[in-house]
């Protein structure tokens, strides 16, 4: 883990309230894994006073980029940062997904700005020769981001695009029966809200599919201090996990989500 004050290099607009900011650091860059995130002090002054969690979307060099939806006071200071400006950011941090189990086909699923650490999950799987199927989905169609995705189904609630319903339904409706639970070469990756994943969850259990979730907690130190981002553990009822050092990746059958 680095603390930084990394430039800014660009901020850009991809989607509907969805910007891509590029910050130029080295350290975090080179060591950086798929599925791994950064806490960012938006700004230098008290407001606001807590750093805020972004995935690492995507890395290039001695940059790398975060997506975010502006939703709030700390991401829409982030949406008017400028080119040269710093800012402190502290990362690497968390585990990232497990990559090294014995899978040849990669299922990703995103929800809404869930879509936000996968860019640099397919460029690793692409070198690894893995097959790759997307699936995104939103409220609707406004919601859905398929930055850098591959081979994509969408799903909006309202139908506005592809599949009316979630994106956990379609992704039920193209694998079919005769191949869910003997396919053990597939792995799901998702992220998304706790509603989705819970769903996505479910279908991996039920259908053996393996799968590793990223999920989503308030934070505050980001490195397994304050015990702020607990997660019940599914293994061991006395336990909590720590999001944001347990995690923010988990095995779907290794936690009970809120
Ligand atoms: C490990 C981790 C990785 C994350 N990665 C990303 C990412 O890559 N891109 C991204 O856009 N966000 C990501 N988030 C969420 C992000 O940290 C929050 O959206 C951000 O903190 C909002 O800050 P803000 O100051 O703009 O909003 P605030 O002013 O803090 O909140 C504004 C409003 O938005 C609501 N809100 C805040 N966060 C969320 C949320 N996550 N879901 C739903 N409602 C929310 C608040 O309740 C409030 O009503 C991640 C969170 C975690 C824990
Ligand atoms: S945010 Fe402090 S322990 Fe997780």
């Amino acid at each position: 883990m680095f603390l930084e004050n990394a430039t800014v290099d660009s901020v850009t607009q991809i989607g509907t309230n969805v910007f891509l900011l590029k910050l130029i650091s080295e350290k975090i860059a080179y060591h950086a894994k798929p599925g791994q995130f950064v806490n960012i002090k938006v700004s230098d002054s008290d407001f606001p006073l807590l750093r805020r969690p972004f995935s690492i979307c995507e890395t290039d060099g001695d940059s790398f980029s975060i997506m975010f939806v502006s939703i709030g006071g700390g991401t829409s200071i982030l949406q008017n940062k400028q080119h040269g400006e710093t800012i402190d950011v502290m990362g690497p941090l968390g585990n990232g997904f497990y990559l090294n189990d014995d899978f040849d086909k990669a299922i990703i699923v995103a929800g809404g700005i869930g879509a936000a650490p996968f860019p640099f999950l397919i460029k690793e799987l692409v070198k690894s020769g893995k097959e790759i199927s997307c699936f995104t989905g939103g409220r609707t169609k406004d919601d859905c981001i398929t930055y850098e995705m591959k081979n994509v189904s969408i799903a909006t609630d309202d139908g506005s695009l592809g599949f009316k319903g979630n994106v956990v339904e379609l992704l039920a409706s193209k694998i079919d029966p005769p191949e869910r639970g003997k396919n053990d070469k597939i792995k799901i990756f998702g992220c998304g809200p706790n509603a989705m994943l819970k769903a996505l969850q479910k279908f991996c259990i039920s259908n053996n599919i393996d799968g590793d979730i990223s999920t989503e907690s308030s934070m505050a130190c980001g490195f397994g201090i304050c015990q702020g981002c607990p997660v019940e553990s599914t293994t061991n009822k006395d336990k909590y996990l720590l999001v944001c050092k347990d995690g923010p990746v988990f095995n779907v059958k290794d936690i009970e989500l809120p």
